[in-house]
C-alpha cells in the first residue's frame, strides 16, 4: 500500500518535471532557494525572540531592489529578476536575502552609471547576496558595515569603484565564486574582520587582488588572482581601530603575471604596490602561504616586508610594524622576478643583479620559517627558520559552527562608520566635494544634530550650483542621529 503511494508520487513528480521543462521552459521556481547563513529567530531590544518570516518578494526589471528592502521583514527572500537595476540598496535590516534569478543567461543587473556611489550597502547581520551583475559604481560593489554572517557569492562585479566586494567589521563571513575586474584599490577586500572564507573567485585588472586587512582568521583558498597589479595581500593597515592582523591561511591559490600597471588613486596605500607583485605581506602575522602557484609576477612572487616599505601610511604607535611567525610551506614559485621594480630595483642593482627572487623579506619580523628553502630562490630569509609544521589540513574552514550575535556597537561607532560609509563619497572636511564641505554644515547646525538628521531624510535644495542631496529615508532616526553628532564631531580628515 505504502509502496504504490510512494510510486504514484514518483509518477506524479516526473511528470511534473515533464511538464514544467517542456510547457514551461523558463519556470524559475526550479531554481532553488539559497541555501542560507541565518539565524532560526533574532532577538529584538528587549531580548524577545521574534520569529522570521520567510516570505518571497519578487523584483522584476522596472523595479526598485531597494522598495522591496523596505517592505521586507528579517527572514525575507529577494528575488531579484532579470533586468537593469539602477540604484544604491541599502540594507539597515537582518536576515535579508537577495538572489538573482539568471534566466537564459541574463542575469539582474546593478548599474551605476558612473553616478551612484555603491550598489549594495549593508548594515544588517545574516545577508546573502547572490546572482548579480554589478557595475559602473564609483565607491563600492558590495559593502558591509558590521554585519555579521553573511554571504557574498557568485556575483561579478565590474568597474564597481575603489572597492569591489568590501565586508568591514563584519564576523563570519563566506565570499566566494565571485569574479570581479576593473577596482582601483582592493578587489575584495575584507578589512577589520574576524572568521572569513575566501574561496574560489577570480580576481584579474584590479590594483590590489585580495587583500586581508587588520583581519584575524581569515581563510584564502582557491583563488585565482592574475593580471592585477598586487595578486594576494595580506596588511596591517596603520591607524585603525582593529591594529592585528594574524592566522591568516593563504592556500591553493594560483596567483598568476600579476603586472598590471598601478592604477590606484594618488595618496592611497595601494598605489605604493609596485607592479608585479604575486603575494604581498606587510606587518602581518602568523600568515601561512601554502601550495600555490606563483608564476610570472615580474617584480617577485612573494614579498615580506615591514611597515617602513609602504605608502602613505599613517603613524600609529599601536600598529606593531613586523611581520612575525610567517611560514611558508611548499608551493611552485617560477618565472617570478623578471623585471623588478622600485625599492626591490635598486636592491637587485647593488648586488649586480637584473632579476629578483621568487621570494623576498625586507625589514624586521622573527619567528619566521620556510619549508624546503633550497627548491627557491630567496632574498633576506637569513633568519628564517625550518618549519616544523608541514601543512594546515587540519583547518578546512574559519567559518563558526553557529552564526555570532550582532555585534554590539556604540552609537559613536555607528555615526562613524555611517559617515564614512555613506556621506564621505559627496562631503570631505574642509572641501567642497559632490556636497559641500563639513565645516560649513557645521557652521549651520552647530548644537543641532536634530536638524542634519531632519534635513538628510528629506532634503531640499538649497544651494546654487550643486545638485539635489539624495534622501537618506532608509536609514532609521537612531541612525540619521548618529551620523549627525558624528558629522558635528569631526575635526579633520
Ligand atoms: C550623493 C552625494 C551626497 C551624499 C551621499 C550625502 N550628501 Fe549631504 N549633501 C549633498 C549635496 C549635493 C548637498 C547640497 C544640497 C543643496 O544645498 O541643495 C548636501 C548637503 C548636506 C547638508 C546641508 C544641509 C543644509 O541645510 O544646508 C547636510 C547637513 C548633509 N548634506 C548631510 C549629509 C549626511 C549626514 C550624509 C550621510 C548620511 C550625506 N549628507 C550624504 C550630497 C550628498
Amino acid at each position: 500500500m505504502k509502496f504504490k503511494w510512494i510510486l504514484l508520487a514518483l509518477i506524479l513528480f516526473a511528470a511534473g518535471m515533464w511538464a514544467g521543462r517542456s510547457l514551461f521552459p523558463k519556470v524559475v521556481s526550479s531554481i532553488p532557494a539559497p541555501t542560507r547563513v541565518q539565524f532560526a529567530s533574532q532577538t529584538d531590544s528587549t531580548g524577545a525572540v521574534v520569529p522570521l518570516s520567510n516570505e518571497i518578494l519578487e523584483v522584476k526589471d522596472g523595479g526598485s531592489i531597494l522598495d522591496a528592502v523596505k517592505k521586507a521583514n528579517p527572514g525575507d527572500l529577494i528575488r531579484v529578476y532579470p533586468g537593469t537595476y539602477k540604484e544604491t540598496v541599502y540594507i539597515d535590516k537582518d536576515n535579508i536575502s537577495f538572489q538573482g534569478i539568471i534566466i537564459d543567461g541574463e542575469w539582474p543587473i546593478l548599474d551605476g552609471e558612473k553616478e551612484l556611489n555603491d550598489a549594495f550597502l549593508y548594515s544588517g547581520n545574516g545577508i546573502q547576496i547572490e546572482n548579480f551583475k554589478i557595475m559602473n559604481y564609483k565607491g563600492n560593489g558590495i559593502m558591509g558595515q558590521a554585519g555579521n554572517n553573511f554571504v557574498i557569492r557568485n556575483n561579478w562585479v565590474i568597474d564597481a569603484g575603489v572597492y569591489g566586494i568590501f565586508p568591514e567589521f563584519g564576523q563570519n563571513g563566506l565570499i566566494e565564486h565571485n569574479i570581479l575586474t576593473g577596482i582601483e584599490d582592493a578587489a575584495i577586500y575584507v578589512g577589520m574582520c574576524d572568521n572569513i572564507d575566501v574561496r574560489h573567485n577570480e580576481v584579474y585588472g584590479n590594483v590590489a587582488g585580495i587583500e586581508i586587512e587588520n583581519s584575524r582568521h581569515a581563510l584564502v583558498e582557491n583563488n585565482y588572482a592574475h593580471g592585477n597589479t598586487g595578486g594576494i595581500l595580506a596588511f596591517i593597515t596603520p591607524g585603525l581601530p582593529i591594529k592585528t592582523a594574524y592566522d591568516i591561511i593563504i592556500r591553493n591559490n594560483f596567483v598568476v603575471d600579476n603586472n598590471h600597471e598601478n592604477f590606484g588613486a594618488p595618496g592611497s596605500i595601494v598605489s605604493g604596490i609596485p607592479p608585479g607583485t604575486g603575494i604581498i605581506i606587510m606587518a602581518a602575522d602568523e600568515v601561512t602561504i601554502e601550495n600555490n602557484i606563483i608564476t610570472g609576477n615580474n617584480n617577485t612572487g612573494i614579498a615580506i616586508t615591514d611597515l617602513s616599505m609602504g605608502a602613505n601610511l599613517s603613524k600609529d604607535p599601536e600598529s606593531e610594524p613586523n611581520p612575525d611567525r610567517i611560514v611558508i610551506l611548499d608551493n611552485y614559485l617560477e618565472a617570478n622576478g623578471k623585471n623588478p621594480v622600485g625599492e626591490l630595483k635598486i636592491l637587485m642593482k647593488a648586488k649586480m643583479l637584473d632579476r629578483a627572487p621568487d621570494i623576498v623579506a625586507v625589514g624586521g619580523g622573527t619567528g619566521s620559517c620556510i619549508r624546503n628553502r633550497d627548491r627557491y630562490n630567496t632574498y633576506g630569509l637569513g633568519d628564517y627558520g625550518q618549519c616544523e609544521v608541514t601543512d594546515t589540513k587540519d583547518i578546512t574552514t574559519f567559518l563558526l559552527d553557529k552564526p555570532v550575535a550582532p555585534r554590539q556597537i556604540t552609537m559613536e561607532e555607528k555615526g562613524n562608520l555611517t559617515f564614512y560609509g555613506v556621506c564621505a563619497g559627496c562631503h570631505a572636511y574642509d572641501v567642497r566635494m559632490i556636497g559641500p564641505p563639513v565645516n560649513t554644515i557645521q557652521a549651520i547646525y552647530k548644537d543641532n544634530p536634530q536638524g542634519i538628521a531632519d534635513f538628510i531624510a528629506a532634503p531640499t535644495h538649497k544651494r546654487e550650483g550643486y545638485p539635489e542631496m539624495p534622501p537618506q529615508n532608509y536609514l532609521s532616526e537612531e541612525t540619521r542621529l548618529a551620523v549627525a553628532n558624528y558629522m558635528l564631531k569631526i575635526t579633520q580628515e
